[in-house]
């Protein structure tokens, strides 16, 4: 009797991942989609996509289907900026996966990055007065600071290396920095993790992300379909990320009850707390008298948003800085050019920058803001090495997808008169922003060159495209972009 209990969900599992391997993908309607062959029965076609200089190969008219982790993993990829665009504008047909938004709960809790619907809506509307350009200018103060700590850190490291040539970790190095600064704008928290690395909660989230981002997605993904009964003990990875999130539930629960309590303090004593991190505004745009009770979230949704900014801001921001002062190690003139923009400005304030009043650190940064030069090689760094690969969606119910190109059929005919397709509830879309900032048909021969000078003189093609950063889509588009830049998007 215990036999067959233990034995029928293993059985019911077994015949249910036949299905998925063996019988439904035989009727999957991208394997009628122009696209790569499959060349071994479990292979598949992400290493090809995942290669930065492959992946933007459209000459299949822009849509094709791939292969994911395997045989049950059928994905439509568009390359085509009307589909991709129509596929991130509408967050009520294409939601992300159940897998990634487990995972992804499973690490930060579900905040703006996993939740959908109406709980989605919700957090966005809360969040977003946080990103404000007036509240973004105020968190200029403590990236200047911080660059300032960073160069003195990475000076004292230089002279006092005995040998010729210092070795600095740019990228551990920028890390520090990111989390520092978001730690600092996110909930007026000093990790101090330029100065060192001891600190409790920086190591709570340094250790969760590192480790979750070490593990394979095969494995990750195949242990999300294992029932709970049937879940191996937990390993290395489940016990790090428990101890984690004690460590981030104890201190950043503290921390948003101390803020609450100085701003119902405030409120009482006639002088309103005037905080400027994200973590004060959000408390403060939940309790907005305007905001119906409905509309307002929990204080568990305010920690799992303000772990969200710590897990989508500080890595992508630090390794876009790398990449960009890699970019500019291998292009010495490039750099001259840039030092010497940068220069023309430095004159105009004290030599000393920590010596800098705040007024004339707000009137540096604008001064910075205006330089064409800076401006173009932070655009085309970001368009060349954009931090987050891809993203995935799956259409929630059966959609006409538009396209800008004819559409092409797996035969190889062309219909040069239709401009949409028919994409049946379920299936996945994998949206690769690599491939449409690395478009060589619309960036032209040398788009997979570091050019800065390419954006005094875009082709027409990218002017049309439809994001709203920069003619890029590093920061994703639609009402699910990046936050810091989607104030466009109030839904
Ligand atoms: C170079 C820096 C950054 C890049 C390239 C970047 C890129 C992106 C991309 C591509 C997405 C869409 C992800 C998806 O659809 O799966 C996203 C979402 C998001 N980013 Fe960023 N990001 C950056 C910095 C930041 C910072 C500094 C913050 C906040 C402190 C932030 C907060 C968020 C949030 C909250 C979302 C989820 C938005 C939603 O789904 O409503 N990001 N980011």
């Amino acid at each position: 009797m215990v036999l067959i209990y233990l034995l029928s969900p293993l059985a019911a599992l077994f015949l249910y991942l036949c299905y998925r391997v063996l019988v439904a993908p035989r009727f999957s309607v991208l394997r009628n989609l122009p696209g790569p062959p499959v060349l071994e029965w479990f292979g598949n076609h992400l290493q090809h996509v995942l290669k930065s200089m492959s992946s933007s190969s459209n000459d299949m008219g822009g849509r094709s289907g791939i292969r994911g982790l395997g045989p049950w993993d059928d994905r439509l990829l568009t390359l085509d900026p009307v589909s991709f665009s129509h596929i991130v504008k509408n967050t009520a047909i294409y939601e992300k996966p159940w897998q990634s938004r487990t995972l992804i709960t499973s690490l930060i809790g579900c905040g703006m990055l996993s939740a959908e619907g109406l709980v989605h809506k919700r957090q966005r509307r809360v969040a977003l007065p946080a990103f404000s350009a007036q509240n973004m200018r105020s968190l200029v103060e403590i990236s200047f600071n911080k660059g300032i700590q960073l160069r003195d850190a990475w000076m004292d490291l230089i002279s006092s290396e005995t040998e010729l040539a210092a070795r600095i970790d740019v990228c551990q190095w920028l890390s520090r920095v990111t989390f520092d600064v978001i730690g600092l704008a996110g909930f007026d928290y000093s990790f101090n993790s330029i100065k060192d690395e001891t600190n409790e909660l920086f190591i709570a989230y340094r250790d969760m992300f590192e480790i979750v981002i070490s593990q394979s997605t095969v494995f990750r993904t195949a242990s999300l379909h294992i029932p709970a009964d049937y879940q191996p003990a937990p390993d290395e990875t489940v016990r790090t990320v428990d101890r984690c999130q004690e460590v981030i539930h104890r201190i950043a629960g503290r921390l948003i009850q101390e803020k609450k309590e100085k701003l119902s303090e405030g409120e009482k004593s006639g002088d309103p707390y005037d905080g400027r991190d994200l973590l004060t505004l959000l408390l403060k745009s939940n309790a907005a008298a305007d905001l119906e009770p409905e509309q307002r979230i929990s204080d568990d949704d305010i920690l799992n948003n303000i772990n969200t900014f710590m897990f989508a801001g500080s890595d992508t921001s630090s390794l876009s800085m790398t990449w960009t002062l890699y970019l500019l190690a291998q292009n010495p003139d490039i750099q001259e050019r840039l030092r010497a923009e940068l220069l023309s400005v430095a004159q105009e304030f004290p030599r000393d920058l920590s010596e800098l009043t705040e007024d004339q650190v707000h009137s540096l940064h604008t001064a910075l803001s205006g330089l064409p030069f800076l401006h173009n090689v932070t655009r085309e760094s970001l368009r060349l090495i954009p931090p987050l690969h891809s993203t995935l969606r799956i259409a929630t119910q059966d959609d006409e997808i538009p396209t800008m190109y004819p559409v092409h059929d797996r035969d190889g005919t062309v219909n040069e008169n239709r401009r949409s397709f028919i994409m049946p509830k379920g299936t996945v879309v994998h949206l690769s922003v690599e491939a449409f900032n690395l478009d060589k048909d619309v960036w032209g021969e040398d788009a997979w060159e570091f050019n800065p000078d390419r954006w005094d003189n875009l082709p027409e093609l990218v002017q049309q495209y439809p994001w709203h950063f920069s003619n890029i889509l590093t920061f994703s588009a639609g009402p699910r972009a990046s936050t810091h830049l989607s104030l466009k998007y109030r839904n």
